[in-house]
């Protein structure tokens, strides 16, 4: 167990969500070129994610979970650690987008997406720590959430609930678990990838030419903002960094 005074470790052994497409399956990338494990889970799995498993058959477990299933979670967590060692970090980053006005999403919808991107993730990262205290005693967290979470988009009501719920649960836990976890936030603008593509090319460009920096984010922008919280020693602790090319300024 490291010096519990000291700077947190690099990121050794980091757990991933929703990892087989979009954001997930490019952090899953950057974390594995930087000489890390990592674990990662989806309900369904994709060519890229067996492709990057054929490569890294000794760093990568990969298995096919929805995050909501409880009992689920808690064996990946022993079979991932089992193959791959102690897990140190966590990524919170599965989700499931909306694409409806408030008074037209069913109450049914309204459940399902804040189970799957707020009390999922929370009881997963409750888990993760329990697991982590025990293994290896500190360790990394970050919370994927959204510009949602800060500035208001018709379509996105229960979403966004669920990105800003994951902020304030981000900021609590930090100071709960007093340096043992490094636990942040990266809230992205829109950035292309399934869960936006309901969004049509119009919607897209109209972003893009709104945004100061003249484009949307990508995946390949975030990357580097998740790779600092895993692995430099930066003392960030319970912040939420914004990645949208100034959108929201
Ligand atoms: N795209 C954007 O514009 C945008 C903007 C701001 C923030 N974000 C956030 O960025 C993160 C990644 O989004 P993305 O755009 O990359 O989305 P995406 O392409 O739809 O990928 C989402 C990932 O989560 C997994 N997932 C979804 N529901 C799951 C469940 N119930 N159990 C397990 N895995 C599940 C998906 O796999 P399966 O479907 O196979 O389960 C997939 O691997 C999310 O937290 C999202 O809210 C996205």
């Amino acid at each position: 167990m490291s010096d519990p005074t000291g700077p947190i470790p690099a990121a050794q052994c980091v757990l991933i969500t929703g990892g087989t497409k979009g954001l997930g399956l490019e952090l899953v990338r950057d974390t594995l070129a930087q000489g890390a494990k990592v674990a990662t889970f989806s309900r369904s799995l994709t060519p890229e994610i067996e492709a990057l498993r054929k490569e890294h058959p000794d760093r990568l477990f990969v298995a096919s979970l929805d995050i909501n299933d409880e009992a689920g979670a808690k064996t990946f967590l022993k079979d991932a650690s089992a193959a791959l060692g102690p897990i140190d970090s966590l990524v919170n980053n599965a989700a499931i987008g909306q694409d409806s006005m408030h008074l037209h999403t069913s109450p049914e919808r309204i459940a399902q997406i804040v189970q799957t991107n707020l009390t999922a993730p929370l009881i997963l990262t409750r888990a993760f720590i329990r697991h982590a205290m025990a293994k290896v005693g500190r360790g990394r967290i970050v919370m994927v959430t959204s510009i949602c979470a800060q500035r208001g988009y018709s379509g996105l009501v229960a979403y966004s609930a669920t990105k800003g719920g994951l902020d304030s649960a981000m900021r609590t836990l930090a100071r709960e678990m007093h340096g043992r976890f490094m636990v942040n936030s990266v809230a992205p603008g829109f950035f292309d990838s399934e869960m936006s593509s309901v969004l049509g090319t119009e919607q897209l460009s109209t972003i893009a030419r709104r945004t100061p920096s003249g484009r949307m984010v990508t995946p390949t922008n975030i990357a580097p903002v998740v790779r600092s919280l895993l692995f430099d020693d930066t003392n960030m602790n319970g912040q939420v960094v914004v990645i949208d090319g100034g959108g929201s300024i």
